[in-house]
């Protein structure tokens, strides 16, 4: 196992492998300008900043949907083929716009990721109608299939390994095609950002939904999680409701069918050095002070979120209602900021949670404020320098999801933060296994316990915050976005030398590293796998 901090280039391995990465959203946004020509934007997602540094050195092909407009030109002018871009190569999958409503807009997030994060009433909620199985079927599956066969088209014929990650909840029936098109020759290895939560939140879905989604991920080589616990509830998961799966005694392997499938954690993070540089840009300086006026001499209690149910950003305003009331030496004297970006604003769900923080920020300003003081500023927008600012500034960063796969604010803010402030951490967050111990923790659930720790990190003394914030800084600083890769690329690779190492089939030649760049010329593989491989 080679040795590697978050800031190397990345990891020289052994064997030359080529990397596959599918996602919804793709690393590149692109929008037509006049002359024909693309301008092409780069996502600051960590993902991105991981697979751009591997890039350097090793060959890597991102699937992804064609999101905007520009997105489905530049797929189109392109004939859906691969293309070389900013280093890696590229392949957009364009799908209708039914499709892809079907696929983002009902199936993925307003059924999945509700039930992954147990956000139901279900008194109420969810109602599975005909237009959700038609989602299903016309949306989630036919999007599916199009990732595996894109997939399956870009491979070169090769006999360097091949480790395909898709990533997430968008994509769980895209193992199951695959390994119906390429059989055993590559390492199928899905990352799930989102929780995985136990049997019970799963009865949710109809049996063939079930079914389908665990049968596909068990076409996996190894399934990777956000925690531990993740990785054992998918194994529970598989257990209680496929029949042939068996774990024998295991918390993180499961047998299925003549296949063994591993369930790993591997925490994601964030790219340290780059939101340290970040931190230091004169825009985001220039943002700093700025906010340090507004804040004054108040303590600032800040929450940076997509508005999303999730996060229970509705719960944390009713905490700091409650701390008002409850402790009213505080009023005038602490300041709440939440730095809300919109999301997901085609699910209804989203919209009205949108009206229903502005709503009770509202009533807060209306009930506690004075000539010289707000006590909640809102500000709806994505502005990642502010953000980070923001994080620099805090005393107190609340982040109290209901669930969540990881959270990074809590990792940037332990990062950046100035001021040793003080993070009130939820146990149902996956930094919470990482960083809980030096973290205030709150239950989501519970406002009066939130309450309580608002006020105690308002009033900690000095010497202990700095003590936790040190602790979480170092914490921070130790892990990154790189290493998480790295991490699931050497796992993989460790399986395909064995698996190599098993199998006596005679090899093909040797491919070149730009193998990809026959098919981002435009020129037809030779290899295409067939569906009998
Ligand atoms: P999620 O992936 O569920 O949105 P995370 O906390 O893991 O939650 O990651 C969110 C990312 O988006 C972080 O990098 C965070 O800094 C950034 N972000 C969240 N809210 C805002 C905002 N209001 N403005 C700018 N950036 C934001
Ligand atoms: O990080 C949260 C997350 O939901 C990921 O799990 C997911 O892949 C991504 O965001 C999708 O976000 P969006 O719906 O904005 O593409």
């Amino acid at each position: 196992m080679m040795q590697q901090t978050d800031n190397d280039d990345g990891p020289e391995y052994s064997k030359n492998p080529l990397i596959i990465i599918a996602s919804n959203r793709g690393p590149f946004t692109f929008s037509a300008k006049a002359d024909g020509s693309f301008a092409v934007k780069r996502g600051a997602g960590g993902l991105v900043t991981a697979l751009g540094a591997l890039a350097e050195h090793h060959e890597v092909l991102w699937v992804a949907s064609a999101l905007s407009r520009g997105d489905h030109e530049w797929a189109k002018q392109h004939q859906d083929r691969v293309q070389a871009v900013e280093g890696m190569y590229l392949r957009l999958i364009r799908s209708t716009r039914t499709c892809f409503q079907q696929h983002y807009n009902v199936i993925a997030n307003p059924l999945f990721w509700f039930i992954q994060h147990q956000l139901w009433d279900t008194s109420r909620t969810p109602s599975i109608t005909r237009k959700t199985w038609q989602a299903w079927h016309e949306g989630y599956v036919v999007t599916n299939k199009q990732f595996a066969d894109a997939i399956a088209e870009s491979i070169p014929q090769t006999d360097r390994p091949i480790i395909i990650f898709p990533q997430d909840y968008h994509l769980y029936l895209v193992p199951y095609f695959l390994r119906e098109r390429l059989g055993e020759r590559v390492q199928i290895q899905p990352f799930l950002h989102i929780p995985w939560p136990g049997p019970d939140a799963w009865r949710i879905l109809p049996e063939s939904m079930r079914v389908a989604i665990l049968v596909s991920l068990l076409a996996s080589d190894r399934v990777g999680f956000q925690t531990k616990k993740d990785a054992f509830n998918f194994v529970q998961t598989c257990r209680f409701y496929l029949p042939d799966a068996h774990s024998h005694g295991s918390r993180d392997t499961i047998y299925y069918r003549g296949r063994e499938v591993k369930a790993r954690a591997y925490p994601i993070s964030i790219d340290v050095k780059k939101v340290e540089e970040i931190a230091e840009e004169p825009q985001t300086r220039l943002l700093v002070s700025q906010l340090l006026n507004a804040i004054g001499e108040r303590s600032l209690i800040l929450r940076v979120d997509r508005i999303e149910p999730s996060k229970n950003i509705l719960r944390g305003l009713e905490a700091y209602r409650a701390l008002l009331e409850t402790y009213p030496e505080h009023r005038g004297k602490v300041q709440m900021l939440a730095l809300l970006v919109p999301s997901r604003m085609g699910v209804d769900e989203y919209q009205d949670y949108l009206r229903d923080i502005m709503a009770e920020a509202g009533m807060i300003n209306a009930q506690f404020s004075d000539e010289f003081w707000e006590p909640v500023r809102i500000i709806v927008g994505d502005n990642y320098h502010r953000a980070i600012a923001a994080m620099q500034l805090y005393d107190i960063l609340l982040v109290n999801p209901i669930a969540d796969g990881m959270n990074l604010v809590a990792k940037e803010g332990a990062l950046v933060n100035h001021r040793n402030g003080v993070l009130l951490l939820s146990e149902h967050a996956g930094a919470f296994y990482e960083l809980g111990e030096h973290a205030l923790t709150v239950s989501p659930f519970d406002i009066h316990g939130t309450v309580e720790a608002i006020h105690q990190a308002l009033t900690m003394p000095p010497n202990e915050r700095q003590r936790r914030a040190e602790a979480l800084r170092g914490l921070v600083r130790q892990s990154g976005v790189r290493r998480w890769f790295y991490a699931q690329v050497e796992d993989a690779l460790r399986a395909s030398t064995s698996q190599a190492s098993k199998d006596s089939t005679s090899e093909t030649p040797e491919a070149s590293k730009s193998a990809l760049s026959s098919t981002a010329s435009g020129a037809p593989s030779d290899s295409t796998p067939t569906d009998s491989e």
